[in-house]
């Protein structure tokens, strides 16, 4: 017995070791990176990968993060980079999409990429790869939407595995020596595909035949739209077919352009036709614009304001009627608030159409070619109750993201904005469908943006905005990738969750918190605390949860509810049913917190009135129903 103590001790001493050993070692992503840094020959532009920090908050050199400590993509470009790319290293990384090596000194064959399965983004473009990619050298890469590998020395075919790449986008193979035939690509989202410069010959197929004739130029075996036809090629195989081939093509580009020339000359005239009639429009948002313009980098040489400025608004939905970023600056406008990352406007168009334009200042977390791709992604989100993504205008800056203006303003004025008579007031069934409706489409941004911890990440009531029927419509969601970070921590609603004041983290039940939130709201008519940007990130100590429970416990029931809300009669089991669901997702404890699925379940089982099976079995045996004991009930389940 005397000596189990000393060991015992001994052992304890050696587990608490270890453990400081293992916490000690550190970021498992740092040594990640650390290892394929030393992969490289020439690594002299990635000095600040050391040990000594961590890759996202040490900023570490092409190192991109999300929510703080996710490494999102590495961007090495331009760094004089030779040596191995030890692809195997960064299998690890489970939130890597993209990856540039562009513009280095790379050699060798094509790097077996396809272990990185999730990549969404491959740039290879400007190094000196050589040699055949094998046929299945992008098998299983089902995320990939873009793959650049212009201007290295790849020969071969083709690989055919980039046919199964569904989602593909951008294919960029331009300023190689592939040879052999295009092969036959179906992808329906793909925008742009560049062949030239390589050995390529035979026909082109059909499903490429709309693309630029650019994009297959410097080969000279290629035939068919938008190249000439094959026939003419079958039959003169003189060394005379190649001039012709050339006379052919510049003959066609004369008449594109002629053609481009024309139409182009034509907008001109309609449009200068439409201008004066702008003038004397009152307000403008171009006091705005007119900055944004002349303060564009990267564009220098515009400051004529007659020139066509470059930049546009680049539309996320072919189901919208496009207009020029022009007409969006000259349109008469209205500022409709200052919200929590900038101004927000609405502009009535030449055309009538009513838009909302909304300015982000801290919207610079990632690098414009993601932030164009993952707009695209939003663009594609269609769902009755979210507010659709029409368009955006990028500058490093600032950004505008451009929405159809729906009439009724947000739910945050409903309930506490002034009433003016005659309004469509907020009865209880109009409030039940609200949040019927906000939990469908937050339950589709869940399924639809899986990777995201916080598919919506800003929920409140002045993001939920109501159309003539009253059918609420989520705006300003899925943009947490895009928000610099110390921004999103600070003004983001899913930042004043009790997780992330306990332990500095979200989940993926903060959303749900959010919904919580919301259902108390839109049950009590009181503003809750965490609606507040300029509230610091300590938990609000006036949570609307915690005063809507201590209400509960204290017995002031009659004082929880909405004066306002009429049309509870008949009803006040489901009222109590839906408080109680409020206070189930504002639960602090994430472990005990309902996930979004049991939350949407509990919230579609809910009807306008009272079924009376269903309030009797809430109620325990031989007890009238009455308010008093359903309080109870709540209070147990709490
Ligand atoms: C590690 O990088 C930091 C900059 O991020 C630098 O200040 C520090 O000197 C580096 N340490 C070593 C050992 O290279
Ligand atoms: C390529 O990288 C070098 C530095 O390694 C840089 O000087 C050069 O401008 C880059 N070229 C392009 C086209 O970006
Ligand atoms: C294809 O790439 C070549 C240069 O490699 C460029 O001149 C041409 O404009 C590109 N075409 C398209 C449609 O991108």
């Amino acid at each position: 017995m005397a000596g189990g103590d000393p060991y015992w001790l001994l052992n304890a001493f050696l587990i608490t070791l270890l453990c400081i050993v293992i916490v000690s070692s550190g970021d498992p992503d740092a040594d990640i990176l650390l290892k394929f840094k030393k992969s490289l020959a020439n690594d002299a532009a990635l000095s600040n990968w050391n040990s000594s920090t961590n890759p996202c908050v040490g900023k570490w050199v092409g190192v991109k993060c999300w929510e703080g400590n996710r490494i999102w993509s590495l961007k090495l470009e331009n760094m004089g980079l030779t040596g191995q790319i030890d692809v195997d290293s960064l299998v690890g990384l489970p939130y890597l999409r993209g990856l540039s090596f562009m513009n280095n000194s790379f050699d060798g064959p094509m790097p077996k990429v396809k272990v990185l399965r999730a990549l969404k983004s491959l740039y290879l473009s400007h190094n000196r790869f050589s040699g055949e990619i094998p046929d299945g050298a992008f098998a299983g890469m089902g995320l990939l939407k873009k793959v650049y590998l212009s201007h290295n020395s790849f020969s071969g075919k083709i690989p055919s595995s980039l046919l199964g790449l569904s989602k593909l986008l951008e294919l960029r193979l331009d300023g190689n020596q592939f040879e052999g035939n295009i092969p036959d690509f179906q992808q329906k989202g793909l925008q742009l595909l560049n062949v030239s410069n390589n050995y390529l010959q035979g026909p082109i197929p059909a499903s490429l035949s709309n693309m630029d004739s650019s994009s297959f130029s410097g080969n000279d075996g290629l035939c068919g739209k938008p190249l000439k036809s094959c026939d003419s090629n079958k039959n003169k195989k003189s060394p005379l077919s190649k001039t012709v081939i050339i006379l052919i093509c510049i003959g066609l580009a004369l008449v594109i352009l002629g053609a481009v020339l024309v139409v182009l000359h034509r907008q001109g005239e309609s449009r200068s036709g439409k201008a004066p009639e702008n003038d004397n429009q009152t307000r403008a948002v171009t006091c705005e614009g007119d900055k944004m313009e002349r303060g564009t980098s990267g564009y220098s040489g515009n400051n004529n304001k007659k020139v066509e400025p470059p930049a546009k608004l680049t539309f996320v939905r072919d189901d919208r009627e496009k207009f020029e970023l022009n007409d969006m600056l000259r349109a008469s406008a209205e500022i409709l608030g200052n919200g929590s990352f900038g101004s927000c406007y609405k502009a009535v168009l030449s055309n009538g159409a009513a838009i909302v334009v909304k300015r982000y200042k801290y919207m610079n977390n990632i690098e414009r070619e993601e932030f164009q791709e993952y707009m695209k992604r939003l663009g594609t989100l269609t769902h009755p109750n979210l507010l659709p993504l029409m368009a955006y205008y990028y500058r490093k800056e600032e950004k505008l993201l451009v929405t159809d203006f729906i009439g009724n303003g947000s739910l945050a004025s409903k309930l506490h904005g002034k009433q003016t008579t005659g309004e469509l007031r907020l009865d209880w069934p109009t409030r039940l469908n609200i949040i019927k409706g906000v939990a469908k489409g937050l339950a589709f941004l869940y399924d639809e943006l899986p990777n995201l911890t916080l598919p919506h990440g800003h929920l409140k009531s002045s993001n939920v905005i109501l159309n003539e029927s009253l059918e609420p419509l989520l705006t300003d969601y899925g943009l947490l990738p895009v928000i610099n970070q110390e921004h999103a921590v600070h003004l983001m609603v899913a930042y004043k969750s009790p997780e992330y004041a306990q332990c500095g983290r979200t989940t993926k039940k903060s959303d749900v918190w959010c919904l919580g939130i919301l259902i108390l709201e839109i049950l009590t008519g009181k503003f809750p605390a965490a609606s507040i940007s300029k509230q610091g990130n300590k938990g609000s100590d006036e949570d609307l949860a915690c005063w809507v429970s201590s209400a509960i416990r204290e017995e002031r029931a009659v004082e929880i509810f909405d004066k306002q809300m009429e049309g509870t009669k008949n009803a006040e089991g489901e009222v109590l049913k839906l408080l109680n669901i409020g206070l189930c997702c504002c639960e602090a404890d994430t472990d005990k917190r309902w996930d979004i699925k049991e939350a949407v379940e509990r919230i579609e089982e809910l009807k306008e009135r009272d079924n009376d099976d269903d309030f009797y079995s809430l109620i325990s045996e031989g007890e009238m129903p009455s308010t008093r004991s359903l309080m109870a009930e709540i209070e147990l389940s709490l």
